[in-house]
């Protein structure tokens, strides 16, 4: 069995990447709160800020990585925040932190010791994991974490043929951007690209799914954003 387990496929890059890998032949298995909308895909109902939540997905999820030839875990969950440096709640920032790095990395603990050679690791990390912008300090720091994650599954797991990547994808329409920016700011941020559009899920699906079967890539920070021009 050729297995994916996926973050947040209820929506957006995520149903996307569902899709696509189900159509490859992938058995898919979904962790969020609301189902993923492609039919056949397992679904494990789970709130990520939730410890327990997870918790209690782990152990069919181990015992479903024990049994297949080759797994791909694909850490897409994301939750973005409107805060700053100066106006940053502790709590708000634990639960940025959790959907998008400590969550990746307790599955990394359950999944990756039961991963054969050919499997792999591919985090969905965004712009900002390598530059800032102002309105968005929890987000910006957790996604400079995802691409350190990344960076420690390539070396950590070196030698067992078990390959990672981070597509960090520019401005793309799903409910994330227009919940952040709204559909006039949508229409805006579409002229940063040298493309002067938004990204489709698909597009970044497409990157995914290549990254997660091509070893090449390891270890890589792939920019999926249509080229941002700078101002
Ligand atoms: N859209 C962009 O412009 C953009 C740019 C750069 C990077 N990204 C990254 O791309 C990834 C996918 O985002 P998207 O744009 O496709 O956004 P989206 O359509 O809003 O999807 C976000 C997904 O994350 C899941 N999620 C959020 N909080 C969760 C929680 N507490 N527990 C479980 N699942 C949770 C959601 O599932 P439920 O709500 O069902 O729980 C949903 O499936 C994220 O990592 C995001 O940071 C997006």
């Amino acid at each position: 069995m050729k297995l994916a387990v996926i973050t947040g496929a209820s929506a957006g890059i995520g149903a996307e990447i569902a899709r696509q890998l189900l159509a490859d032949g992938w058995t898919v298995h979904n962790l969020s709160r609301r189902p993923c909308p492609v039919p056949g895909v397992t679904q494990h109902l789970c709130d990520l800020t939730e410890e327990d939540s997870l918790t209690q997905s782990l152990p069919t999820l181990e015992a479903l990585a024990e049994r297949s030839e080759q797994l791909v875990l694909i850490h897409n969950a994301g939750l973005l925040r409107k805060d700053a440096v100066d106006n940053l709640p502790a709590e708000a920032l634990r639960q940025v932190l959790e959907v998008n790095v400590v969550a990746p990395s307790r599955l990394n603990g359950a999944l990756i010791p039961k991963m054969k050679a050919g499997s792999g690791v591919i985090y969905v990390g965004s712009t900002l994991g390598e530059k800032a912008v102002a309105g968005a300090a929890s987000y910006v720091t957790s996604k400079h974490a995802t691409i350190g994650l990344m960076r420690a599954t390539c070396q950590d797991l070196a030698g067992r043929g078990i390959h990672t990547a981070c597509v960090c994808p520019g401005f793309t329409d799903t409910e994330m951007l227009r919940a952040h920016v709204g559909d006039e700011g949508a229409t805006a941020v579409a002229a940063f690209s040298a493309f002067g559009r938004l990204i489709t899920p698909e597009e970044i699906a497409e990157t995914v799914v290549w990254a997660a079967t091509h070893p090449v890539v390891n270890g890589a920070v792939l920019h999926a954003n249509l080229g941002q021009v700078e101002r």
